[in-house]
Parts: C-alpha cells; sequence; structure tokens
C-alpha cells in the first residue's frame, strides 16, 4: 500500500532548494512536519512575487490548507519563532488552529548562542563557520540532561529555576573565553514576553501526527540542512548538531520508520556550501565568483557567501544511499545556462602517499588501487583527493520558462540524463527559476 508520509532530504551541504520543492508540493499535504534543526536553516520561497526566508515555521505555511508541525526533534529559539509569527500574522497568514509546536522541542537559550560563538572566537583560524545560532550547544545541553523544554515554560516558577540555574554555569564558562556573561533578568523579562506569544501553539504533536498518519492523511517531512552536514555521516567536526537523513524522523516526530514511502532526495546542479569544512569540488576562480553572483549563493540565515563548485555525485551517490532516496527533485539548473563546458565529479582518488581511514575496505570495494568512495572519507581525505570529473557541454539558452522536459535544450536534457543514470533513481522535478511556478515535473 503505499505510504501517505513522504520525507524531502537534502543530498549536499544545505541550500539546495528544499523551501522551494516543499512549498511546491505542500498543495497536496494535509501536513508539512520539519522535524530536526532549528533556525539554522534558511529556507526561502518565492510566492506572488514576495520572498519568505523561513527558519523554523515549515514551508507549507503559504499553502492555506497545510498544517504546520514543528516536532520534537526541532530546537527553538523563541526570538526567531515569535519574529515569524509576527511576519505572517501581518501579512494576513492565519496560523491559529494550523501551526503546532511539539512540547518536548528543546530550547535554544541566549547562553546557548553565547557559548556557539565563543568556542568559534576560540578555534581561531580552526573555527568550523557554524551559523551562530547556538545549535550545537544547544543539543549537547538535550544530550548531556541540561537541556529545557518548551513545555517547561508553562510553568513559569520551575523555568525560572531551571534557567538561573544553568545561567549561572554558563556564565562560569563564558568568564573563561572572556565573554560578557548574560544577564539573568533582562533575559527572563524577555523570554516571559515571548512565551505568552508562543505558548497557544505548543501541543501535544506525537499524538497529532499518529492521529494523521492513521487517518491516511498527506504528510511531507520537510528535512533541514542536509546529508553531508549529518552528525554522524558527515566528516565530523564539519557537521550541524542533528541528524539531517531520513531516520531522524522517527526520533524527530515519532512517526514509525515503516510508514515512510517516498523519499525525495534534493539536488542542485552544481554544489554550495557555507562555513568551513573540505568541498573537493570547489571553484574558487572566476567561474566560481560568476556562479556565486548568478545563483545568488548568500546564506538566507546568514548572508555569509555561499562557496560553489561542480557537482559531486560521489557525495551526492552515498547521499542517496544512506538516506533511501526513491526520487529526485534538481535545482537551480537555469543557473548553469550560458556555460561553455560543465563539470561533474564521478568519484575520487587519493593521492598513493595518503592512507584512507580504511584504505584495504575501499580498495576491496572500487578493486581500483587509488579510488576511494565518499563513505571511506574523513575530512583529511576529503581534502586531499583529486576529483575525477566528466565534462559536458553547456547549453546557452535562458530555461526558466521551460514547462517539458523534452523542449529543454539537448546538452540540458543530457546533462540532466547523466545524473539520473549514475544515481539509478529517477528524476521527478526540476527547478528552473526560485519562483513557485518556475518548474518541469516528470
Ligand atoms: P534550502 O535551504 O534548501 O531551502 O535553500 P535556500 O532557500 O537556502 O537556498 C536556495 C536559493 O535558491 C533560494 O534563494 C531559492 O529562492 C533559490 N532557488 C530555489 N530553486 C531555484 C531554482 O531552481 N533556480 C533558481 N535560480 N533559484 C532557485
Ligand atoms: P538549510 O536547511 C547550509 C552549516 C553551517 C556550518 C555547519 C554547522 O538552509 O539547508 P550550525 O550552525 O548548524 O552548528 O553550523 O552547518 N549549516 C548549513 N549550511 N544550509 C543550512 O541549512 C545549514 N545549517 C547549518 O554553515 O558550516
Ligand atoms: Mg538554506
Amino acid at each position: 500500500m503505499p505510504s501517505n508520509v513522504s520525507v524531502i532530504v537534502g543530498t549536499q551541504w544545505g541550500d539546495e532548494g528544499k523551501g522551494k520543492i516543499v512549498d511546491l508540493l505542500a498543495e497536496s499535504k494535509d501536513y508539512v512536519v520539519r522535524f530536526q534543526g532549528g533556525n539554522n536553516a534558511g529556507h526561502t520561497i518565492v510566492v506572488n512575487g514576495k520572498k519568505y526566508p523561513l527558519h523554523l515555521i515549515p514551508s507549507g505555511v503559504l499553502n492555506p490548507k497545510a498544517n504546520c508541525v514543528i516536532a520534537n526533534g526541532v530546537i527553538i529559539d523563541l526570538e526567531v519563532l515569535v519574529s515569524e509569527i509576527e511576519m505572517f500574522t501581518k501579512d494576513g497568514v492565519k496560523l491559529a488552529g494550523r501551526l503546532f509546536i511539539s512540547d518536548r522541542c528543546h530550547l535554544i537559550l541566549p547562553y546557548h548562542k553565547a557559548l556557539d560563538l565563543a568556542y568559534e572566537n576560540a578555534r581561531g583560524k580552526g573555527k568550523l563557520g557554524t551559523t551562530g545560532r547556538g545549535i550545537g550547544p544547544a543539543y549537547s545541553d538535550k544530550a548531556s540532561y541540561n537541556g529545557i523544554r518548551i513545555y517547561e515554560l508553562k510553568n513559569w516558577d520551575l523555568f525560572v529555576e531551571k534557567f538561573k540555574f544553568q545561567t549561572k554555569i554558563k556564565n562560569e564558562i563564558l568568564k573563561t573565553f572572556k565573554v560578557t556573561p548574560i544577564n539573568i533578568n533582562k533575559e527572563l523579562e524577555k523570554i516571559s514576553e515571548l512565551r505568552k506569544i508562543v505558548l497557544p501553539f505548543v501541543t501535544d504533536t506525537f499524538q497529532l501526527l499518529q492521529k494523521a498518519v492513521a487517518q491516511k492523511k498527506n504528510i511531507l517531512m520537510e528535512g533541514a540542512q542536509a546529508v553531508m552536514l549529518d552528525l554522524d555521516f558527515s566528516p565530523y567536526p564539519y557537521s550541524t548538531g542533528s541528524n539531517t537523513i531520513p531516520g531522524m524522523v522517527n526520533t524527530g516526530a515519532g512517526i514509525p520508520i515503516q510508514k515512510i514511502g517516498d523519499i525525495l532526495g534534493v539536488v542542485k546542479a552544481y554544489t554550495s556550501r557555507v562555513g568551513s569544512g573540505p568541498f573537493p569540488t570547489e571553484l574558487t576562480d572566476k567561474l566560481g565568483a560568476e556562479l556565486q553572483q548568478k545563483g545568488a549563493e548568500f546564506g538566507t540565515t546568514t548572508g555569509r557567501t555561499r562557496r560553489v563548485g561542480w557537482l559531486d555525485l560521489e557525495a551526492v551517490k552515498f547521499a542517496c544511499e544512506v538516506s533511501g532516496v526513491t526520487e529526485i527533485a534538481i535545482t537551480k539548473i537555469d543557473i548553469l545556462s550560458g556555460l561553455k563546458k560543465i563539470k561533474i565529479c564521478v568519484g575520487y582518488e587519493l593521492p598513493p602517499s595518503v592512507i584512507a581511514r580504511s584504505p584495504e575496505r575501499s580498495r576491496r570495494m572500487t578493486k581500483q588501487p587509488n579510488k576511494i568512495p565518499y563513505s571511506s572519507c574523513g575530512y583529511v581525505e576529503l581534502e586531499k583527493l583529486t576529483p575525477i570529473y566528466k565534462e559536458f557541454s553547456g547549453w546557452k539558452e535562458d530555461i526558466m520558462k521551460v514547462k517539458n522536459f523534452k523542449d529543454l535544450p539537448k546538452n540540458c536534457q543530457d546533462y540532466i540524463k547523466f545524473i539520473e543514470k549514475f544515481l539509478g533513481i529517477p528524476i521527478k522535478l526540476i527547478s528552473t527559476g526560485p519562483k513557485r511556478e518556475e518548474y518541469i515535473s516528470i
């Protein structure tokens, strides 16, 4: 029986255009659910000429029939959430009765943000390039039993007690970094105002989603970040604080794994990443700068310039395998129009001098002495390897208005067909522009 729960997952380093795809697919959904990450995510949707950068509220919000759920795996910065609620309320988008926030969500508190920045400063040249939103510190507090759930805001006296206890400890740590300590009373005043706006949306989303699954409602799970940033499957420590692969749907929303049906992997037609860390196909030349400008590759969350490079199918193949991707959406193919030659990375080669993390296994698997699969690479190998490229001829035409695959330039068709064949997964959707209506359905 076909399942009614589908998942969207980013197959690269984030910013693949997941938000746009979610908004597009949400038209036929009863629920759109965020299940991991926090406001490190920045999902852009462009509807009726207006651009919305979303950090916490699911990207289905502009489809009035879709209910929006922020499930337990998400960590919440109250200020960011309230500013999104206010933005939509001002725009006349109804949220009451259709935005549901899990009572189990952990809070990102002021000391998490201060610690995130303090650690980054202390790392100096070795900084990771986090978004500075307190993600790592908040998830570590959750895992070390020092977190505070959003539910606790209902019992103010108890919340104050816990907040004071945690802030005092964190202020001691901040002191060692020579960072101004958190002003407990000032922050409590702010939180006491924010909680009044947020608490009406807080509920038991587990019950809500169980019922929705049983009633065969159409549910779309909106992944944030991407596989290459997954806490376990990234080249750690160049990671984010949560698991980003579809398995997280179970722990992050309470939906059993056997209920999951389609898993749509979003693949940007080239690669981008924000922050530090290895990037085998990075273009640091004039062409890279052109792609950055043309693709408007500036972070939705932090405004940082995104690093860009050729499509890395060795990495994407791994992302699809670990995520169980069943279909693909290609995005930003329009940005490649006008390039004379386009390259795709189809494998990695390691210089003989570098000892891979698991050389025997990788050599056995590939039967070639120096080839190494993505899964056997740590960040050291990823920094030292040489990508193996296949070159394609480009196309000149503007393709943003094209609605049928057969009307795409032949070279563009060949580029897309190659991706499909290499991954062995059907391409169902091709996004040709940022606006909701700019896509080709296959
Ligand atoms: P997400 O984090 O995966 O949701 O992606 P972001 O929203 O951070 O970044 C993707 C950017 O590309 C946004 O500015 C989108 O509006 C834009 N975008 C999405 N799909 C396309 C596309 O097919 N073509 C173009 N030109 N822009 C796109
Ligand atoms: P969306 O959902 C791109 C990156 C940061 C940094 C690393 C760790 O919009 O695709 P963190 O603040 O999470 O501790 O930072 O992860 N990162 C993202 N990069 N898109 C994202 O989300 C990201 N979320 C985190 O830049 O390298
Ligand atoms: Mg983004």
